[in-house]
This record gives C-alpha cells, structure tokens and sequence, in this order.
C-alpha cells in the first residue's frame, strides 16, 4: 500500500496535491512520500520477528540523501555496489556498521575506503577479491569481514536483464565451487568469514526461487560447518517484487514465513537487500502534457519527462501505470502513447493508454520511486528534475532542479 491517493477529485501525496508540487517546483518532477517509504521498510523489518535481521536498504534503487537520511532513522542498514554510494550512506547519517559491499569489480580503492569506515561485510563475488581484500586488510591492520555471494544457478522468472542467479550471469560464485572458495578465505589472515549472501534477481513475483536458492544455501552452511568453518549469517540479496499493473508480488509478510520455515531450528542472522520493494510505490514522476498529436494510426501525449529521466519503459519494456493528478470529464477518452521529447524512438513512457487529456494537463507515472532518478541521465542535455519528499502536508525539495549551467559546468574548452 502507498500514499498516492485521488482526494476530492485529485492526485495526492500524502495530504499534499500533486498540482501544488508542480506549482511550486514545475516539472518534470520527481515525488516521494515518506508514509510509504517507512510503511515498506517497516513491513520488512517486521516481517522477520525475533530471528535476528537487518534490513539493508539497496542503495542503487534510488540513492537520494533523503531517502537515505529518512530509512537512517529507522535503524537501517545498506547495501551498496560502489564507494559513491558509500559516501552517500555516511552523509545522510547512516551507519558504517550496517553496509554490506556488494559488487563484482570492486576497486582497490573501494576495497580500501570500506575497510576504513569499518563496514559490516564485503559479498565478495570473484575469487580474486578475496586475496586483494586480505592484502589491503593487512595493510591497514584490521580484518575484513567477508561472506561469498554464491550463484545458486536458481530460475528468478524474471526480466533476463534483471536474473542474476543463473549459472550463465557473470554474478557470484558457482555454489559448486564455493566450499574451496571458502577453504582458500578461512586460510587467509586478515579476512574473517562472517556469512554466505546471494541475490538471484529482481522484480521476483514468486516466493519459490527465493526459497530454493535459500534451501541451496542451507546445504552449503551445513557443509562449510562440516569444513569447522561457521557461518553467523545469511544474506538473501534483494529482489522482492512490486505492483506495476495487475502482478500480485509476496508481500514482506509472506517472503518472510516462507523462509522462516526453512531456516526453523537454526540460529542464523538474516540480512536482506531489498531496493525496489522500499522505494518504487514511494515514488512517482510527475509530468506535464506539452503537446498532443494524431495521425492516421496513432495518438500521442507528449510530456516533458522522457527516456532519460525513466528508462525503464525504453530498456526494459516495463509497464509504468500513468495516471492523470486531475482526471477531466470534459474531454472524450483516447488511447495514447506517452512520449518525451527526445531523439529516440524508444523514448516513451507508456504505449497505448486510455486517457482523457488535454495539453497542459499534468499525468503521474507512478512506480518511479525506484530504478527512476538513480538510472537518470542528461541525455540531449536535459537537466534532471527535481526531487520532491512529501512528509503529510510538508513538501520538502531534497534535490534542486539542474540548472541549464550545471549541464557543462565541469567541461573544459580546449582553448
Ligand atoms: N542486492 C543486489 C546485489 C542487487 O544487485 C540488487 C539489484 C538489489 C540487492 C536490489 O534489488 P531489488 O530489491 O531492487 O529488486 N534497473 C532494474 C533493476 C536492476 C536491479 C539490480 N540489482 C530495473 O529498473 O528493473
């Protein structure tokens, strides 16, 4: 459940109407409702009871500080892929001691900066890592806390660009392999074995391949125990589906039982990483009709957000809902293709939607909450939109619209 909501006859967030952000801010623009980004992290947080559990917000779903600061606050930890997202967690406040590191090119650098904030644990991904971590642990005098993201060759039933737990992506470690993976990491000096992770895709509609790959899991914790190497916890990645249009996802509730039968009887920590199941329903783009056109075969909206500010639709033919803030009973309905205004044909938002519009008309692509902003680029030099957090009637602009400045401010003319 989130908190857009038509209130008399108009879009909300929260008690705010959209109109009033778009007033305010112009568009396009991004809106987030902070009711609903706590409401998700919470029925996570819950969903595991007693058994001990950290929640590790996935930071690349949509890394803006405030949505960092906001799931700070309630105790979350984080999952990252890089040290820019690192850097982000520590300037909105969170917590060192909650980030897990996953990633599978870990720099140096990277590897290095980690160590010295002193990070939960690395998911180390190659074997490779393992002795350039242990080197750089060694240099700075401390362990390395580290858990293999193995590849349980799992079928996610999801999207191929978003399955990562099949034996032929380049993601972790072949489960068959791993047991020597972890001999050769229990012999080195400076790591400390902490934990078994893995992530075997996203957008899951299903409860079973999570519970397979856990089950394979299992089997390796009880084989590295027979190995005297013990296992404190265990990391099921991400991948929790949403509700685009008429999928019917798990919820955090039903995920978390079907795991917990399995894990009943013992005492491992569970870490999740869940991104999309947090953030995406807390987000919408908010969008202005500019212009409509018709020819022969087709209507089309053309709206100021395009491609470059959600490329979900273009990359992955994904389904956004689009809803009008204000739905008109003065225009007849028709059927559209929601279009930005860049050089692409694949530049659209959604494709033959119902709607009864006008040009100046204001529409909500919703479910852009995740993968929208994060995946966002200056593409035909457009400046990103802002970013809106809405707080019950308090509307708080957490990122400043680019200006037409700022879209070369770091280029150099050769002279
Ligand atoms: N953990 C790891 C190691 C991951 O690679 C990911 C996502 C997550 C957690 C979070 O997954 P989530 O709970 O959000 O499904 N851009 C694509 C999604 C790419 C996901 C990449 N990894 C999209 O817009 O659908």
């Amino acid at each position: 459940m989130d908190h857009f909501e038509y209130r008399d006859g108009e879009l909300h967030a929260e008690s705010v109407p959209l109109r009033a952000i778009a007033e305010r801010f112009g568009t396009p623009c991004y809106i987030y409702s902070r009711a609903t980004l706590e409401r998700h992290w919470w029925a996570f947080d819950r969903a595991f009871g007693e058994r001990p559990h950290l929640v590790c917000y996935a930071v690349k779903a949509n890394s803006n500080l405030a949505v960092l600061n906001v799931l700070a606050k309630l105790g979350s930890g984080f999952d990252i892929v890089s040290v820019g997202e690192l850097e982000r967690v520590l300037a909105a406040g969170g917590d060192p001691a909650k980030v897990v590191f996953s990633g599978v090119g870990k720099r140096e650098d990277e590897l290095r900066r980690a160590l010295q904030v002193g990070i939960r644990c690395f998911n180390v991904e190659v074997p490779g890592e393992l002795d350039r971590l242990d080197r750089i642990a060694g240099e700075l005098g401390v362990k390395a806390p580290v858990s293999l993201r193995v590849n349980p060759d799992v079928d996610a039933k999801t999207h191929p660009y978003i399955s990562t737990g099949l034996k032929e992506n380049k993601f972790g470690i072949d489960i068959d392999a791993a047991r020597d993976c972890y001999r050769h990491a229990a012999g080195l000096p400076n790591l400390a074995v902490v934990g078994i992770d893995c992530h075997i895709g996203s957008q899951l509609t299903e409860v079973e391949p999570f519970i397979d790959a856990l089950a394979r899991v299992l089997k390796l914790a009880e084989h590295l125990r027979e190995d005297g190497i013990a296992i404190h916890h265990l990391d099921m990645g991400g991948g929790l589906g949403i509700r685009y249009s008429d999928e019917f996802p798990p919820e955090p509730s039903d995920y978390a039982s079907a795991l917990s039968e399995l894990l009943a009887g013992t005492d491992y920590e569970i870490l999740m990483e869940p991104g999309r199941a947090i953030v995406g329903n807390a987000g919408v783009l908010l969008t202005k009709v500019e212009y409509l056109k018709s020819n022969r075969l087709k209507n089309f909206a053309i709206v100021d957000a395009a491609m470059n500010d959600l490329i979900r639709p273009a990359l992955y033919d994904a389904y956004q809902t689009i809803l009008p803030v204000k739905p008109s009973d003065t225009v007849p309905a028709q059927v559209y293709d929601i279009v930005g205004p860049v050089c692409e044909t694949g530049d659209f938002l959604g494709k033959e939607r119902e709607l009864a519009i006008r040009e100046g008309d204001l529409l909500a692509v919703r479910s852009a909450g995740a993968y929208g902003s994060s995946m966002g680029s200056n593409y035909n030099s457009r400046p990103r939109p802002p970013e809106v957090l809405v707080d019950g009637e308090q509307i708080l602009l957490v990122r400043q619209r680019e200006t037409l400045a700022d879209l070369f401010r770091d280029e150099i003319l050769p002279g």
